[in-house]
């Protein structure tokens, strides 16, 4: 999926990073990355270390990380789940076709109209299944972050979901597959949550502390909003022009607030090594994360230059990738 802020590109380069500090055999830590995201950088240590928790505000992360990252044994049968999904009869009153689809009135168009009635039987047979009980909650996950995933393939947008595209682009007007969203199995058990990371952190301690917070005013609440509507499934009126939900407003994407709860976000951190990727255009400076982080014991800082991942405005997705300057600031925290 592309994600604002994805760390796709730089998850072997910070494996790297966090090895020079912790050393090679991560195999008893506790890792935990806590603005997860798509969960690329948990999966990266999800066969390194003895478990990782992960964490998200956003539910649809929640979802892609409580597959990705929770589900660690292999699922009985999934290709026929899988299967049977992608062969259902299109309905016409689910809430995606209704409010997203312009076929419908609707005056949105997120996705042609034989995918969103797509997504709608997809969605309705998953809740089915789970409300009935036929489906464990590991196979639940399986089946939503892999139409999370193919949905957003499909998505009629620029690359986010802050605005919809006037004509239907080529990639949105094919049809909707379900692709499953295989993960890593291994004999370690993991633990995913969905709160805000500065409640969460004083909850729980481990070794390594992977922060990757927002670093723009771009709140990913309004950014994935339809993704949360998937997931939910719930019913509520949309509202205005793109359809919006209520949503959360993260203090990490205001200047007023940012400074204050990533000072706390170290000060309640019960990990001895601290890693935060930040970019040099965020709201906080360089200069004002050491500040903060050198509070707490030592710190060091390595930087990368990279082509980054930016949504454009247009009809396609060939992203325009600029050159940016990747942080990765680091703490060894005393007096845990
Ligand atoms: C830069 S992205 C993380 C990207 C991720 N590392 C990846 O590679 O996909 C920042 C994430 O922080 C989440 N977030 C924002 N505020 C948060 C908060 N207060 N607590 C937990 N997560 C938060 C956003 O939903 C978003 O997924």
């Amino acid at each position: 999926m592309n994600y604002i802020g994805s760390k796709s590109r730089l998850s072997s380069w910070i494996l790297e990073e966090v090895k020079q500090v912790v050393g090679n055999d991560l195999s008893q830590k506790i890792f935990c990355d806590i603005f997860a995201g798509t969960g690329i950088i948990g999966r990266t240590f999800k066969e390194e270390v003895k478990q990782v928790i992960s964490n998200d505000l956003e539910h649809y992360s929640f979802v892609l990380n409580k597959n990705y990252i929770e589900n660690h044994k292999a699922i009985q049968n999934k290709e026929k789940y899988i299967e049977e999904l992608n062969n259902l009869a299109l309905i016409k009153n689910g809430f995606i076709y209704q409010n997203y689809c312009m076929g419908s009135g609707s005056g949105r168009q997120y996705f042609s109209d034989e995918n969103g009635k797509k997504i709608d039987a997809i969605r309705s047979k998953i809740k089915e299944w789970k409300d009935t009980k036929q489906i464990n909650s590991n196979l639940y996950y399986f089946l939503l972050a892999s139409l999370l995933e193919s949905a957003d393939k499909v998505a009629n947008t620029a690359s986010i979901y802050g605005a919809f595209l006037k004509h239907i682009k080529k990639s949105a007007s094919k049809e909707l597959v379900l692709y499953p969203a295989n993960f890593i199995e291994n004999a370690n058990s993991h633990q995913v949550f969905n709160k805000d990371s500065n409640e969460l952190i004083k909850e729980i301690c481990g070794d390594i502390l992977y922060l990757d917070p927002p670093y723009n005013h771009r709140q990913y609440s309004a950014n994935y909003h339809i993704l949360n509507t998937i997931t939910h499934y719930d019913s509520f009126t949309p509202k205005g022009k793109t359809g919006l939900r209520e949503y959360n407003r993260s203090n990490y994407c205001k200047k007023k607030k940012v400074h204050t709860s990533f000072e706390n976000l170290i000060k309640n951190a019960k990990f001895k090594y601290i890693f935060l990727s930040y970019n040099n255009e965020g709201l906080m400076s360089e200069k004002d994360v050491k500040t903060i982080m050198e509070k707490y014991g030592i710190y060091s800082l390595k930087t990368k230059e990279y082509q980054r991942f930016k949504a454009d405005k247009t009809e396609n997705r060939n992203h325009k990738a600029d050159k940016t300057y990747e942080y990765l600031h680091i703490l060894e925290k005393e007096d845990i």
